[in-house]
């Protein structure tokens, strides 16, 4: 696939490294044009632009800034149009332990608002920087879970492929409104995560008898 990163933190830096293990092609950008060009030199297919350049042929783009800049940084890449767009964003408060948003939208579906000519998905955003740099597999060959919602099943489908493609299950978790959940879910891990003490080495996932 060929996908355009905007974010060069620890899910755009995450992203860089596996989506260039397994051989998709990578445009990334970020605020700072030094901190891509030192991401791009570390990986194989991934190059860097300045914003505007950014999206060139990419179908996909992964959203990997923060919930607050995301508008910005998107409208920063110029036309969405047909374009599906992964959002991994969880609307934090500055102490990351809540959510700014909740119930009645979600950050997904104020993006899509946002966006309206874009296509955008839910997904990824249950998983730690950490989590995604080392990979889908976990203990006991246990396979990770990518949670996916979208109203467009085009985007649904372009999501669970790229999530399949770095070896992770996905869980179809139907229409963008059910964001509303993704990221409370991804709020509880969080709170286990930094909050209980377990550390960033775990994943929600979901389990059929
Ligand atoms: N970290 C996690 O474990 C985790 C897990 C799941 C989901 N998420 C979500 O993933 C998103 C990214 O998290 P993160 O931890 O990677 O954050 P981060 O390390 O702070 O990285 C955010 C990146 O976004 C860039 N950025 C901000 N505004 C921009 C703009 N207008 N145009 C281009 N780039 C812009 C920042 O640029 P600068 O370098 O110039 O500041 C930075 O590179 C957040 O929404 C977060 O909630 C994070």
């Amino acid at each position: 696939m060929k996908i355009t990163v905007i974010g060069t933190g620890n899910m755009g830096s995450a992203f860089a490294k596996q989506l260039s293990s397994v051989g998709h092609t990578v445009r990334i950008t970020g605020r700072n044009i030094d901190k891509a060009s030192a991401l791009a030199d570390q990986y194989a297919n991934v190059t860097a632009y300045a914003a505007s350049e950014a999206l060139g042929d990419s179908d996909v783009v992964v959203l990997a800034t923060a919930y607050d800049d995301a508008v910005t940084a998107l409208n920063s890449l110029g036309d969405l149009s047909g374009k599906v767009v992964i959002d991994i964003t969880n609307p934090l408060s500055a102490d990351y332990m809540s959510l700014t948003v909740g119930h009645v939208t979600s950050a997904s579906e104020e993006i899509a608002r946002a966006v309206p000519h874009a296509s955008v998905v839910k997904a990824f955003n249950t998983l730690f920087a950490q989590v995604l740099a080392e990979g889908s597999r976990f203990a006991n060959d246990q396979r990770g879970s990518v949670f996916v919602a979208s109203d467009s099943e085009r985007a649904k489908q372009t999501a669970i492929a790229l999530a399949h493609s770095l070896g992770w299950n996905t869980v179809d978790a139907g229409g963008l409104v059910n964001a509303r959940y993704l990221e409370p879910l991804a709020g509880l891990n969080i709170y286990l995560g930094y909050g209980a003490g377990l550390g960033t080495s775990i994943a929600p996932a979901w389990l059929s008898k």
